[in-house]
């Protein structure tokens, strides 16, 4: 039968029979996938493995320094990549969603294929694909998923780079991608997270990405994720997330009226994305994390709560 330990043991022999002393380059996300191919990797070949994690400055507040900061303390040879500004510029003026999805994901490409040949005679690349990847990237030619929005997961780098691809989750389903992460002792926090899309907050905020409204969305996403946490909410909750709509609505504060911006919170149960219901929050939760937004965050009058269900609605708003 299978178990994480023995899998681990067989994988780690495997890695250093094929991998041998060669150099292995690996994109960190900070989602679990990549993190614990990562930590398998550095089990079997130590610093041979130049982990590279790029700010797309798309991330959740404080999530490039947190998560490098968790990667370092996990022994892993990371180098973190701060491009923000680089896709700033690529988003700017963009506004179709596929439009923004094709603009992050090569310059991505670009930023990672600067630092893959920083290292020098690598012949690896390293990949977090788990068994469910391989199956949604066979069936992209008519699959609905792959076909109603671009995944950038498979398949995205460039072929001039021609390393060997080396995937030591590619046979594994999700639930056992977790199983192996707490047998590496990686922290439960890391394991338990939310997905997160490739494009992040890209793809939250509809219409042109700008720097101001990265910030404003941060802090919003930030007040709901963690008030999630407060309640003891997030681990009941599959993703959860906030939109930033390109409306503005008329408000008042004191005895000013106010014309600003109006998010959405979005939070689903679902067991791999393909079909998801919206979760019942507690009314006093939303409640508070709604009058927390609006006090806190400048630039923010009104919060609605997203009540539809995927089909006919997807998860992401774009
Ligand atoms: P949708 O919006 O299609 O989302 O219902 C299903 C799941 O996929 C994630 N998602 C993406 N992940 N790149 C990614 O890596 C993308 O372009 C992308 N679009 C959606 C979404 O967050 C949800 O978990």
């Amino acid at each position: 039968t299978w178990t994480p330990d023995a899998f681990v043991e067989s994988t780690v022999a495997e890695l250093k029979a094929t991998v041998g002393s060669e150099k292995v380059i690996l994109g960190l996300s900070g989602g679990v996938d990549s993190t614990v191919a990562a930590v398998l990797l550095h089990k079997a070949i130590g610093d041979h493995l130049h982990c590279i994690f790029v700010n797309n400055g798309l991330l959740r507040k404080n999530e490039f320094s947190e998560v490098l900061d968790q990667y370092s303390g996990m022994g892993l040879n990371v180098k973190g990549v701060d491009a923000s500004e680089r896709f700033l510029s690529a988003l700017k003026g963009v506004e179709d969603p596929e439009l923004k999805r094709k603009a992050i994901g090569r310059v991505f490409i670009e930023v990672f294929d600067e630092e893959a040949h920083k290292v020098t005679d690598a012949k690896w690349l390293g990949q977090g694909t788990i068994y469910p990847d391989r199956i949604e990237s066979v069936s992209a030619s008519g699959g609905p998923s792959a076909t109603i929005k671009s995944h950038h997961n498979v398949g995205g780098l460039p072929d001039y780079m021609k390393l060997k691809i080396v995937e030591p989750l590619k046979m594994l389903f999700k639930d056992e991608v977790r199983r192996v992460g707490a047998s590496l002792d990686i922290p439960g926090e890391r394991l338990g997270r939310h997905p997160f899309p490739g494009p992040g907050l890209g793809i939250r905020i509809l219409g042109e990405v700008t720097a101001d409204k990265v910030a404003i969305l941060q802090e919003v996403d930030h007040i709901f994720i963690q008030g999630l946490r407060d309640w003891g909410l997030y681990d009941k909750v599959w993703q959860a997330g906030a939109m930033l709509l390109p409306v503005q609505s008329v408000g008042v504060m004191g005895d000013e009226r106010t014309y600003e911006k109006c998010v959405a919170l979005r939070a689903v149960e679902s067991t791999d994305g393909m079909t998801a219901d919206w979760v019942n929050l507690p009314y006093e939760f939303l409640q508070k994390t709604s009058n927390e937004i609006i006090n806190k965050v400048p630039g923010v009058n009104r919060v609605v709560y997203d009540i539809s269900s995927k089909p006919p609605a997807t998860i992401e708003w774009e």
